[in-house]
């Protein structure tokens, strides 16, 4: 490798571990999970598991791969019938999938605002959204995090095809955007609503269908974008919008266009997970207990700084990198997974311990995660 090339990559990493954000990937093992975005435990679910074996025999794996982006050798009857069966449970008019969320908000950021509209996010979107937003052509601004008077002003200043861009369960803070309002704003100004459901697929709404059918707002949004690599199990997402809409992506969304399309083992497990989902009503109403039962371990400890939030992902502020680390390390030495999330992963003075509460986790051990973080 060329001298100067590997001193470049040097300084940015000694740079990281200076700053104390330095990012290394761990294998752990043996911990109790409150960590993982496996909400309703379908990753690790055995019955679904032989579900998906079954789909996979009974249709006949001809593939492993799926050989090409779906404009070329990609494409396939099952793929077509199961984006048919999305659109269906989800409501909506049309259906497309993509091998990610991250690709699918990328890809619809980047190539359906164009030169001239105006994206109005709010500050605490994905990555992925600020990623498609900074590769597109339309002007982008934000407004502070579920401030509708904020949101209302940025409408009512900016010009062109106005798009609005929220998460209805907010991935770091686990809290819920006000989407009726939003969804009224949309009206009011003409501006399209896009709404990331990626940790509201699986666990609200009717059979997991989101937040979108749980409010009925199905008919508010230009497109929403729900994920299967979270309380799914499973991997990949899709982009829920109209026919006409589906076709332009089809015709200009680029990770789309050149990426090679899911696999049939993916797509077959991202069916399976949706028919099983009809048989999670309980494992629902058991994540929604336990996050009653951790919230009110925290009433009478008025020095912590728990996020006010309704789902599972339940975010502690310990402010400073080495601060939360080693708020995390210690909670871990009691064998409960937690991890620290760090500047710049959210903002400065922002850094928390992200808590994921799952259907499979027992009252017991939520209890004694409280009475950990409540000694530290
Ligand atoms: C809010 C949000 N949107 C999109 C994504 C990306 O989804 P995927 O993991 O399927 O690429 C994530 C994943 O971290 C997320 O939290």
């Amino acid at each position: 490798m060329s001298h100067s090339i590997q001193q470049y990559i040097q300084g940015k990493l000694k740079q990281r571990k200076e700053e104390n954000n330095f990012r290394s990937l761990r294998i752990v093992k043996g911990l109790i999970d409150f960590y993982s975005n496996d909400y309703l435990g379908l990753a690790r679910n055995i019955k679904l598991r032989q579900r998906i074996e079954l789909e996979l025999a009974v249709n006949g794996l001809e593939y492993i791969g799926s050989t090409g982006s779906r404009l070329l050798s990609g494409n396939n009857e099952y793929a077509e019938s199961l984006e048919k069966f999305l659109a269906e449970f989800y409501g909506s008019e049309s259906a497309l999938l993509i091998n990610s969320g991250f690709d699918a908000n990328y890809g619809l950021l980047s190539a359906l605002p164009y030169r001239g509209d105006a994206i109005i996010y709010d500050e605490l979107v994905h990555a992925s959204i600020h990623d498609g937003m900074r590769s597109g052509k339309a002007n982008s601004v934000s407004f502070a995090h579920n401030n509708l008077v904020e949101l209302e002003e940025r409408l009512t200043s900016s010009v062109g095809l106005k798009y609005v861009v929220v998460e209805s369960v907010y991935s770091m803070d686990g809290d819920f955007a006000p989407l009726k309002e939003i969804a009224a704003l949309c009206k009011k100004y003409d501006a399209g609503l896009i709404v990331d459901e990626a940790h509201a697929t699986g666990v609200f709404g009717k059979a997991g269908r989101g937040r979108i059918a749980e409010l009925q707002l199905e008919k508010n949004c230009v497109a929403r974008v729900n994920t299967f690599g979270k309380a799914m199990g499973a991997h990949g997402a899709v982009i829920l919008c109209s026919e006409d809409l589906k076709n332009f992506l089809i015709n200009y969304c680029r990770p789309f266009i050149f990426s090679t399309a899911l696999p049939f083992h993916s797509l077959a497990a991202i069916r399976c997970a949706h028919e099983y989902l009809q048989v999670t009503e309980e494992r629902r109403e058991k994540i929604f207990q336990l996050i009653a039962l951790f919230k009110k371990q925290f009433r009478h400890n008025p020095k912590l700084s728990l996020i006010e939030s309704s789902s599972p992902i339940q975010s502690i502020l310990v402010a400073g990198n080495e601060n939360v680390k080693q708020f995390a390390q210690q909670i871990q030495q009691s064998g409960l997974d937690v991890r620290p999330i760090v500047y710049p992963t959210v903002a400065k003075g922002k850094e928390r311990i992200r808590i994921c509460l799952h259907s499979f986790n027992t009252e017991e051990e939520v209890i004694k995660l409280a009475t950990v973080i409540n000694s530290l």
